[in-house]
């Protein structure tokens, strides 16, 4: 069948075969599909959507257009977990030590920031020293002796999705429920893990902004997990504002040593812990949810979950001292704060605004090619639901850029913020947990 015919099958509301789908990913892979086909055919899928068979089919086609990470080598149930993106979200810092010094094996590739999301590759990254750039022995060779293993993804894992996700990218296909589904599960899929658990944003900072649209997108992952033998869990949870007080990187990293050692914001600490007692319970480190909610309380109070990200960073080339010493963080030269006007209380923040907001600072790459300043970023001082008083601040801005850029980075976070007169309750964090079995709403 012609590349154009298969376009017009989509375009159509036709179902595509496995064969048409293994040809579609393989001809684009081996740049023999152009650009331009490839993209007629993602908005076709933008409109036209597709069949539970149709984005099954597309995943495992895009995970084998790489290699396949090979984790048996490494004993016991390893488990990865993974967030479809969001603003100031430093879960992953936490959660994989937290989980690690409660027995269970976290492996997990990573990426770096996407569109208004930031990433763990960036942020750990803050870290002097510290390199994520691993071969896959040494990916496995430090989940194997401290049971935590976070490496940036190799430059092979699911080819099909890096060309895919930047063709989306500037063809404004990237928020298609398969297509996010088929992205993230595919890597998911080559990066071995037995065991997944999702944690799927919704919210104005969120890629699937509606409740109804992250559940939806929650189910899509979570069967195509099951159908490919791993287990999967998601927790679709509030991303109406950024997770804990600190967006960007080093910022981040002091927030998670603050959470590590059980003095992080509540939001970030209720996530992690939800989330950490899906991971170990799944991986068959505790037998029930009360007693993984116990053990990962207790070790992010008694200091082994710092004790094992001390440890990963040594390993990962970084100074453990850091850890103790987080002023030794990279800082930047510039602090500006951001007040308000008016007084009052906080009832919305604009989290896509915020993200942009930092990565304007220098927390983000203005072009592919460009480094990001580990230092930039916001701190935040009021979250949903709290007062404010007139000229209080709002946060406060890091940044190594001129004035014109702070001014500008001002003005948008004080339009991020809504401020009127009658308080509100924030919304619940942890909205939906969705297994193969169905979708239990939370609140
Ligand atoms: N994260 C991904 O890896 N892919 C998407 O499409 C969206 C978020
Ligand atoms: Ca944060």
């Amino acid at each position: 069948m012609s590349t154009y015919e298969l376009i017009r099958r989509k375009r159509d509301g036709e179902e595509l075969q496995p064969s048409e789908i293994d040809a579609l990913i393989g001809g684009y892979v081996d740049g023999e599909i152009p650009d331009y086909q490839v993209a007629a055919f993602l908005m076709a899928v933008y409109f036209r959507g597709m069949t539970a068979g149709e984005c099954h089919h597309l995943t495992r086609a895009m995970a084998a257009s790489g290699e396949r990470v090979d984790l048996s080598a490494i004993p016991g149930f390893k488990v990865d977990k993974h967030s479809t993106g969001g603003v100031g979200d430093t879960t992953s810092l936490v959660l994989g030590p937290l989980v690690a010094s409660c027995g269970a094996v976290v492996a997990k590739m990573t990426g770096r920031e996407l569109g208004h999301t930031g990433g763990t590759v960036d942020k750990l990254e803050a870290i002097p020293g510290v390199n994520l750039t691993r071969s896959k022995d040494d990916f496995i060779a430090t989940a194997k002796k401290l049971g935590l293993s976070i490496v940036a993804q190799s430059q092979d894992l699911a080819p099909a999705d890096k060309l895919l996700y930047a063709l989306r990218n500037v063809t404004a296909t990237v928020d298609a429920i398969p297509l996010i589904a088929s992205s993230i599960m595919s890597k998911k899929l080559a990066a071995g893990a037995d065991g997944i658990v999702l944690d799927v944003k919704t919210g104005n900072g969120a890629f699937t902004a509606g409740l109804p649209s992250a559940i939806d997108l929650a189910r899509t992952m979570v069967d195509i997990g099951t159908d490919a033998g791993r287990r999967v869990v998601a927790l679709v949870t509030s991303m109406d504002q950024p997770l804990g007080r600190a967006v960007g990187n080093a910022l981040e990293v002091q927030e998670a040593i603050a959470a590590l050692s059980g003095r992080g914001p509540r939001d970030l600490t209720e996530l992690v812990l939800a989330m950490g007692c899906e991971m170990l319970v799944m991986a068959g480190a505790a037998a029930s949810g009360k007693a993984a909610h116990d053990r990962l309380a207790a070790a992010l109070g008694d200091g082994s979950a710092l004790a094992k990200f001390r440890q990963y960073v040594s390993a990962m080339g970084g100074d453990p001292g850091t850890i103790d010493h987080p002023e030794r963080l990279p800082t930047t030269k510039h602090h500006w704060p951001v007040c308000t006007p008016t007084a009052g209380y906080v009832t919305s923040i604009d989290s896509l605004r915020l993200g942009m907001a930092s990565k304007s600072l220098g927390a983000g790459r203005p072009t592919k090619e460009a480094a990001i300043d580990p230092a930039a970023g916001i701190l935040l001082h009021k979250k949903l639901g709290d007062a404010i008083l007139a000229s209080e601040p709002l946060a406060t801005i890091h940044t190594n850029l001129g004035e014109r850029v702070a001014q500008d980075a001002v003005l948008q976070i004080q339009q991020a913020y809504s401020i009127r007169p009658d308080p509100i309750t924030p919304p619940p964090l942890l909205r939906a947990r969705v297994t193969r079995q169905g979708v239990e709403e939370l609140a």
